[in-house]
Formats: structure tokens, C-alpha cells, sequence
């Protein structure tokens, strides 16, 4: 069972208490939590919320965190070598501040925090939550950035992180973030993002410092090759390129359009809702064999989009200046969410034979974790003091 079908199964165990909410009540109880800050909810069976570390295990000073439009990925490693993540769903939902509504979440044994009368809910039970109530989550993040039209992005994100992250171990330990590079096709402003993530996870006693995300996924996956290659994260806002030689990276860009993309024309073009295509493009289908035409639509764009990334990382490639020769072949790896849809893999092949690549190439890969990958390169680079 999901934890999605464990709150359905809550709510049926236990109907609603609807219409039985008296407000006055939640304005006390939430002023004796609330006090003018965001507080957690004591759950007592919530998960621990203080981050990957467990309490009374040695981890290695040094964590990774990825900072992406749909996921935020925590990776540290204990004393043994062993690396752990911890993701959350970038997103949030917020709910009126009443008695019933409080009543739901405890019954659902959903965590929250109260924050200007609201109850928020954020992470992976905001999206379970906005799931089972077929509302929309709200996402601190928009195309790989902070969301401009998010008036509340950043306190959100910041309890997403300290939800993840954790506290350092001891203060000024070092976190390596994923920031995107240039973006190609629009105007993305790198500046504010990172420098407003810096600020925060200063506040928080961490020492941060950035590493494009192309880049963390040749850390995490072509170690083999002297971290030599080219590596792509393709995640849900953006797709992003770094071309690596012996751990310098010599080109990077992104590209505008990823998982949400997808979506997004899927959507428009079967005439539904973006949730639905969504929900189709990660109900594990193949994309190299759809079944109807639904998932004939998600084939089309996904063709679309590896094409798209191939061509600019070729054009980039011949339009850049300086770029280190590349005798041998190198590796390719695809990373992140939007590579984990089946027949990825062949689909990148059959459009990798179409066009003419600059350099030779050895192996084209998918990561064997592709979620993970941008967060264990950030702690890659972390240990590695990149
Ligand atoms: N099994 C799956 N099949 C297809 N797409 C998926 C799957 N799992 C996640 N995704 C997509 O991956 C994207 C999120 O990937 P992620 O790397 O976490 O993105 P970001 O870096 O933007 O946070 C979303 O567009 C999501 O729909
Ligand atoms: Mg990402």
C-alpha cells in the first residue's frame, strides 16, 4: 500500500467530521501553535522530519542537495561510504486554518505547520493530499528557478529543504546545490536564484556552494571515464548540458523545456487536463511502443524533446570556442525524472543515429538511478571539494 491509498484507507476508517468545525476554537489552538512563526505539527506518527541524518549515526561532514522544479534531493554518506537520499516533492499546499481541516489532517496522519493562519502542508503529502482532493499543489518553482508569481515560494522552499537537509553536523559544513546553467532559448536569471538559495542555507549554518547540475551528473556517473563525457539531467522545468573534461567543465547550457513540457503539450493537444497527462506519461509506459493515443502523444513530444537536446548540444558544440580536443570517445549519460519513462534509452539511440555528433561518442546511457543522480554528483563534488 502507497501512502497515497494509506490516507484514503485513513479517511474511510474514519468518515469526516464536516459541519461540525467551530472556528473560534482553531483561532486558539492555532495562536498557541502559531505564535507569529511556523511551527510543525506534532504528529506522533509522522516521519522524522529533521533531516537524512540519523540520530547517533556518524555521517561524513558534506551533503548534496538538489534543488529541482519537482523534486528536492538530499544525498549524505555515513562513515561506511554509504550514501543516503531523502527527496521531497517541491510543492505545497495551503488549507483554511479550521477545525475540520485540522481534524482531516491528523486523521490522514498528514504533518503540517501553521504559517499566517494557514495549515500548510508541504512535500510529498501536499502532493498526495492534492491528489486525493483533485487540487492543484502551488510550486515555489517555475522552469528550473525560483517562481516569480509564487508570492510565498521562499518559506516554502525553505522548510521543503530543512525538511531534506536537515542541520549541518557542525556549523558550516559544506552543501554543494545544483544551480541551472544558461538557458539557450530564454531569458532565465541564474544570478538572483542562486544567490537567494545561498542566503538561505548560510542562515541555516551551512557553508553553499553551487555546481551546475550538468555537471553533478557527469560527477555521479562518469567516474569511469575520468570524469570525462557529457552529461544531461533532464529533469521536470529544464533540461540541462555540461560537456566535461577530466572534472572541468567546458560547456554548459540548459534548454528550457522538460518533463513539464511534456505535459503541457500532451495536455493541449488531447484536450486534457495537464494532471491527467501527467499522470498517463508516468504510469509506466513505453515510448517507444504506445498502446493508444494518449501515450502516442507522449511519444511524439518525447521524440521531440531528445531531438531538440541533441541538436543544440551539437550546435553548442561547434559554435563554442576553445573546446578541449576529444581524442577518444566519451560517454554520454541521461539523468533525472523525465529519463525514467520507458524506451528512453532507444529513443535517445534511434535519434543519436540521425544526426552527425561532433565528437565520437562511446556509450550512450541512462543512469541507473536517474532521480538521485544530480544529488549524489553534488556530494561527489562536496567530498571532492569541487
Ligand atoms: N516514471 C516516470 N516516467 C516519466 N516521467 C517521470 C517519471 N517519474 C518522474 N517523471 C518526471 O520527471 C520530472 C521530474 O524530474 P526531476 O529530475 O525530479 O525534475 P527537477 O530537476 O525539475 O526537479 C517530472 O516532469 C516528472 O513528471
Ligand atoms: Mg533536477
Amino acid at each position: 500500500m502507497d501512502s497515497r491509498e494509506k490516507m484514503l484507507d485513513q479517511l474511510g476508517k474514519e468518515p469526516g467530521d464536516q459541519g461540525k468545525s467551530s472556528d473560534s476554537s482553531a483561532t486558539t489552538a492555532t495562536k498557541k501553535n502559531n505564535e507569529g512563526k511556523m511551527t510543525a505539527s506534532k504528529n506522533p506518527t509522522s516521519p522524522e522530519s529533521s533531516g537524512v541524518a540519523v540520530a547517533g549515526q556518524a555521517m561524513e561532514l558534506g551533503r548534496g542537495l538538489d534543488i529541482g522544479t519537482a523534486n528536492i534531493i538530499c544525498a549524505v554518506q555515513d562513515g561506511n561510504g554509504e550514501i543516503s537520499v531523502k527527496s521531497e516533492r517541491n510543492a505545497f499546499l495551503d488549507i483554511q486554518a479550521d477545525v475540520h481541516s485540522k481534524g482531516m489532517l491528523t486523521k490522514l496522519k498528514v504533518p503540517y505547520v501553521v504559517h499566517e493562519n494557514k495549515l500548510i502542508v508541504i512535500g510529498d503529502s501536499a502532493f498526495e493530499l492534492a491528489n486525493i482532493f483533485n487540487r492543484p499543489t502551488r510550486r515555489p518553482m517555475h522552469d528550473g528557478l525560483i517562481s516569480p508569481a509564487e508570492v510565498d515560494a521562499l518559506p516554502m522552499i525553505r522548510l521543503i529543504i530543512e525538511k531534506t537537509l536537515g542541520q549541518p553536523q557542525e556549523k558550516g559544513e559544506y552543501v554543494y546545490f545544483s544551480v541551472p546553467a544558461e538557458s539557450i532559448d530564454c531569458d532565465n536569471n541564474i544570478v538572483y536564484h542562486q544567490g537567494l538559495f545561498e542566503g538561505m542555507l548560510a542562515k541555516m549554518d551551512y557553508t553553499p556552494r553551487t555546481i551546475n547540475e550538468g555537471h553533478a551528473v557527469v560527477f555521479a556517473e562518469l567516474a569511469e571515464s575520468d570524469f570525462t563525457g557529457i552529461g544531461i539531467s533532464c529533469g521536470g522545468g529544464m533540461f540541462n548540458v555540461c560537456v566535461s573534461w577530466k572534472t572541468i567543465p567546458t560547456l554548459s547550457f540548459s534548454i528550457s523545456r522538460g518533463g513539464d513540457w511534456i505535459d503541457k503539450n500532451v495536455a493541449e493537444v488531447l484536450g486534457i487536463p495537464t494532471s491527467r497527462a501527467t499522470f498517463i506519461k508516468e504510469s509506466g509506459i513505453n515510448i517507444t511502443a504506445p498502446k493508444n493515443r494518449e501515450e502516442e502523444a507522449v511519444s511524439i513530444y518525447y521524440r521531440n524533446l531528445i531531438s531538440y537536446t541533441l541538436d543544440n548540444v551539437k550546435r553548442q558544440f561547434e559554435s563554442s570556442n576553445g573546446m578541449p580536443n576529444f581524442s577518444s570517445p566519451v560517454p554520454v549519460v541521461f539523468a533525472g525524472g523525465t529519463s525514467k519513462i520507458g524506451g528512453f534509452d532507444e529513443l535517445v539511440q534511434q535519434e543519436f543515429k540521425k544526426i552527425d555528433f561532433p565528437i565520437p561518442v562511446s556509450r550512450v546511457f541512462v543512469a541507473d538511478e536517474p532521480l538521485h543522480s544530480v544529488a549524489r554528483g553534488c556530494l561527489v563534488a562536496a567530498a571532492i571539494g569541487e
